[in-house]
C-alpha cells in the first residue's frame, strides 16, 4: 500500500539545488529543477553508489562514483556504465510542504 509522506518544504531547496532524506531504510534524492520537484531512489544501479554529492546540469544527475548518468524526470539512464533506471517517486506540493509517494 502507498504512503505520502513529508519530506521537506519548497522553501529549503532553490532551484538547481538537491538534497537526499532518509526515510527509513531508503534514502530518497529531492531535486527542485526550474521550481518543479523530482524525486529519485538515491542509489545508483551500477554499483549502488550514492548519486547525492554527483554533477547536476539541468535534469542531469551524474553519479560521483564512476559517472553514469541519470535523467531526474523519469529516471532513465542517460548514461553508462548502468543500464537499468533509478526507481522515481510521484511528488506532490500542498501550500509550502513537498510530499513524496512511496510503496
Ligand atoms: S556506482 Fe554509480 S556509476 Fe558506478
Amino acid at each position: 500500500m502507498s504512503k505520502k509522506i513529508k519530506i521537506a518544504t519548497v522553501g529549503e531547496l532553490a532551484p538547481g539545488q538537491y538534497k537526499s532524506i532518509e526515510l527509513g531504510d531508503e534514502r530518497i534524492a529531492l531535486f527542485n529543477i526550474a521550481g518543479k520537484f523530482y524525486a529519485l531512489k538515491d542509489v545508483c544501479t551500477h554499483d549502488g553508489g550514492i548519486l547525492t554529492g554527483g554533477t547536476l546540469q539541468g535534469y542531469i544527475i551524474e553519479c560521483p562514483r564512476h559517472g553514469a548518468q541519470f535523467d531526474v524526470r523519469t529516471g532513465a539512464v542517460v548514461r553508462m556504465p548502468a543500464y537499468v533506471g533509478v526507481t522515481t517517486y510521484p511528488v506532490s506540493v500542498e501550500g509550502n510542504d513537498i510530499f513524496v509517494t512511496v510503496e
